[in-house]
């Protein structure tokens, strides 16, 4: 499976950022085709910079999609300030990203409303990249495996697959503090969401787990051997061109290594 080098720019810069970022992405991706052959490329600006970028990008022939970092739950209407999924699959954004602990914690999400979304996402033909991870004090107490556990199966909804959604492994506290988890932690983690999967998914094998939390260049290629790990989200790392690519240049030296 192709690994997704997903960028999540989160509520940063502003059009001149947006148009810096991503014609160093551009301009990176013609100097190394080669990339496009190990990964796919996924960048989810902050909503109101998506049809600026789209523009950057629209006739540079560089093998990147677009996504937003959250949507509404309802068709359309009285939601000030929402944006549906209709709205998105309109500007062709292949992805959203659902879940995101930050949505967790500041709008209290709930997994019943993750999975409203990602119904809506579904419905309107978006992959859903479903966001789950468990915190400090839960892992601490050990209760990592249960919290992603309640986590994963509250937040799929019905008439999930492998074409229409990807899971991604946050734990909270790795998430912007620079702090990674172990190989081992994301070896075991990884593989108990995909057991879990397999209770729920005929086509659990082909679903992507990516790994999400301080992922940079230099811990890239140590996190994508790791079994069961499909790819990154990546915050921090995704704000500078020769980061968000030198993660995409690890999963090539695997590929060319198998
Ligand atoms: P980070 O963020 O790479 O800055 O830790 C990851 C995310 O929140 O998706």
């Amino acid at each position: 499976m192709k690994k997704l080098i997903a960028g999540n720019w989160k509520m940063n810069g502003l059009s001149a950022d947006a148009y810096n970022l991503s014609m160093g992405i551009i301009n990176g991706l013609k100097q190394s085709p080669q990339l496009g052959s190990a990964c796919d490329f996924l960048i989810c600006p902050p909503s109101i910079h998506i049809g600026l970028v789209q523009a950057f990008f629209n006739g540079q022939d560089v093998p990147v999609e677009l996504g937003a970092q959250d949507c509404s739950e309802v068709e359309a209407g009285a939601r000030t300030g929402e944006i549906s999924p209709a709205m998105l699959s309109d500007i062709e954004c292949s992805s959203v990203i659902l879940g995101h602990s930050e949505r967790r914690q500041f709008h209290d999400e709930t997994d019943e409303l993750v999975a409203s979304k990602a119904a809506l996402a579904h419905k309107n033909g978006l992959v859903a990249i479903i966001c789950v991870g468990e915190s400090d004090a839960e892992r601490e107490a050990g209760q990592q495996n249960a919290v992603v556990e309640k986590q994963l199966l509250a937040s799929l909804p019905e008439g999930t697959t492998a074409a229409n959604t990807v899971i991604a492994y946050e734990p909270v506290w790795a998430i912007g503090t620079g702090k990674t988890a172990t190989p081992e932690d994301v070896r075991q983690m990884h593989q108990f969401i995909r057991e879990k999967l397999q209770e729920k998914l005929e086509d659990f094998a082909q679903v992507r787990i990516l790994y999400g939390g301080s992922v940079k260049p230099s811990n890239a290629e140590e996190l994508f051997r790791v079994p069961n790990v499909d790819g990154a989200l990546i915050g921090g790392a995704s704000l500078k061109a020769d980061d968000y690519l030198g993660i995409a240049s690890a999963a090539l030296d695997i590929a060319d290594a198998a």
